[in-house]
């Protein structure tokens, strides 16, 4: 995986250096009267993120009407289902958001509809961002990174890591044995920043294969990413021990 790493002393740091890039992102876009269009990682870790945003929230220094919100990928539950990413974002961020900024978009996945229905209805909304090679360009992609080495819903040997049309697809997880959704390899490739979060001992061994050895070896997801633009991973002191000379 050809990204930058950045170590931080723990994951508080960690998520404060993730908020001040979105921060910075969402102020340059209300600066330029546009907006600041952002995919959210899925699993635990953003619920650190959230928490740490919901206490700066209701500094004025964010323009949150330029954010505009999406998942990178979600289960294929209800929204508000405890597995849902987009109930994650709700609970610890955009509930408390939207009462005091009622501007705040976070585009949930309509998992109501048959997977492929949901995926498509996504990527239909998905057209409201600027456009390259008929798919959508994010100004930043939270992924997150699985002992797998997946990413956003991208799983080892599942057909959405061949997807190079559709910008949000449906897949179905046989080890999982269930449907996700997610943004696919083209859509994150084009982004103008990507950043990959890891937090904790169980990303040790995943980072140390990604950056150290086998940075290329086609079994993990990550290393099906070819970024255009910035590309960097986000790892704490207990997630990168393993990583030479770190
Ligand atoms: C999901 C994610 C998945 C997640 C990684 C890391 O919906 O589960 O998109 O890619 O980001 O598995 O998960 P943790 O943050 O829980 O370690």
């Amino acid at each position: 995986m050809q990204a930058q790493l950045t170590i931080f002393s723990s994951d508080k740091a960690l998520v404060e250096a993730v908020a001040s890039r979105m921060i910075q992102l969402i102020q340059q876009a209300h600066a330029e009267q546009r907006q600041c269009n952002i995919a959210l990682s899925g699993g635990s870790t953003p619920k650190r993120l959230y928490e740490y945003l919901r206490q700066r929230a209701h500094n004025n220094d964010i323009p949150w009407e330029h954010a505009h919100f999406f998942l990178g990928d979600e289960r294929y539950v209800p929204n508000d289902h405890p597995d849902s990413n987009y109930a994650l974002a709700q609970r610890y961020l955009f509930d408390d958001l939207l009462q005091h900024k009622n501007k705040v978009a976070i585009e949930a996945v309509a998992t109501h509809l048959s997977p492929q229905q949901a995926a498509q209805d996504y990527s239909q909304r998905l057209s409201c961002l600027p456009q390259k090679n008929h798919l959508p360009v994010f100004d930043l992609i939270l992924l997150g990174i699985g002992e797998d080495g997946h990413t956003a819903s991208l799983f080892p040997d599942t057909n959405a890591l061949k997807e190079t049309e559709h910008g949000f697809v449906a897949n179905y997880v046989d080890k999982l044995k269930c449907w996700r959704l997610s943004i696919s390899i083209p859509v994150i490739n084009q982004a103008k920043q990507i950043i990959i979060l890891a937090c904790g001992a169980s990303k040790q061994t995943i980072l140390k294969q990604v950056l150290d050895e086998a940075k290329t070896d086609p079994q993990y997801p990550v290393n099906h990413i070819q970024a255009q633009g910035q590309f960097e991973c986000f790892a704490d002191k207990e997630a990168a021990r393993l990583i030479d000379g770190k």
